[in-house]
């Protein structure tokens, strides 16, 4: 397929050069021209402006936040103005549920179609094409979108008919991770001050009960106190809660903790800047402890 890529950050990059590696025909736009220069080394074209971008079958966004979105989706020569009748914008970032409902019915309107797929895995994940796919939209235009989907990932889930599904599913999602972080940071700053070794509580842990991807990752990052550089930046998970607590709200679901994790990430970045990764939440109970080593 003929197909844009807009937004080539850690995420983007990695999944632009996956669907050219599966032969698509993929034209990339970033903000910041350069970090175009490695995918076009290998085959991709560049567009002049977003325009260019949504000139195919499709296109994609990995874009930071709402507001980068919004402006790349509906601002002048965006990609309401731009794109084919037909033509798809799978839409990958993490946003709001409200963001994504008003693409979907802006995008109804223009005549183009309109998929939710935002995505499981960190950086690394996407380089190698393995990815989870969280996708949404009409049954016909996800169809059409699948062998996109299929290049960026190991797997897709369609989760629904209604696009913002797949972005509240994946809220939901970053909120049991970050639950995650934080949960084992406690857990390692309580038996680290007592002398037991944070990675061979660690390995005990992944070993028997806690077998999962997420305590294997997350876990190590926190044992080796490796919040540098970022894979996921911790404004962006700091983003990702406020916008699960703001969905949550209009569906007048009370998340408690979801709450205290806001709080945490407030905590870290006024004490630790914008640039360490989301998972040095993890390492704010051993500082509340006295045992950080930094
Ligand atoms: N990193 C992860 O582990 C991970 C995993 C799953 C999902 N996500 C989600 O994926 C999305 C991208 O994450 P990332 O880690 O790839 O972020 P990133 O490395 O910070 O990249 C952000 C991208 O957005 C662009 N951008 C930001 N503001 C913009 C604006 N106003 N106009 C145009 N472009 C703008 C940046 O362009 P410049 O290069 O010019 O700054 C860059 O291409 C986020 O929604 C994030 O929550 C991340």
């Amino acid at each position: 397929m003929k197909v844009g890529f807009i937004g080539l950050g850690h995420m983007g990059a990695g999944m632009a050069a996956n669907l050219l590696r599966a032969g698509h025909e993929v034209t990339v736009f970033n903000r910041t021209r350069i970090k175009a220069d490695a995918l076009v080394a290998n085959g991709a074209t560049v567009a002049a402006d977003i325009a260019e971008a949504c000139k195919g079958d499709a296109v994609f966004t990995m874009l930071a936040n709402d507001p980068a979105v919004e402006e790349v989706a509906f601002g002048p020569r965006g990609i309401l103005e731009s794109l084919a009748p037909n033509a798809i914008h799978v839409s990958s970032s993490t946003i709001s549920v409200e963001l994504s409902e008003r693409l979907s019915f802006a995008h109804a309107d223009a005549g183009q179609g309109f998929v939710a797929a935002p995505v499981f895995g960190r950086p690394d994940v996407a380089a190698a094409g393995d990815l989870f796919v969280i996708a949404a939209g009409a049954p016909q235009t996800v169809e059409r979108a699948a062998p996109l989907l299929e290049a960026i990932g190991q797997r897709t889930f369609v989760v629904s008919e209604a696009p913002n599904a797949a972005n509240l599913v994946k809220l939901s999602g970053n909120f049991l991770l970050a639950s995650v972080i934080e949960s084992l940071g406690e857990a390692m700053a309580l038996v680290d001050k007592a002398g037991v070794g944070k990675h061979k509580y660690l390995d005990l842990l992944t070993s028997s009960l806690f077998g999962a991807p997420v305590y294997k990752t997350y876990g190590t990052l926190i044992a080796d106190e490796r919040f540098e550089p970022a894979g996921f930046a911790a404004p962006l998970g700091h983003k990702d809660i406020r916008l699960v607590l703001a969905a949550a709200e209009d569906l007048r679901v009370p998340l408690p903790l979801a709450s205290l994790l806001h709080d945490r990430f407030l905590a870290l970045l006024a004490n630790c800047g914008e640039t360490l990764d989301w998972s040095a939440i993890g390492g704010l109970a051993a500082r509340d402890a006295g045992i950080a080593s930094r």
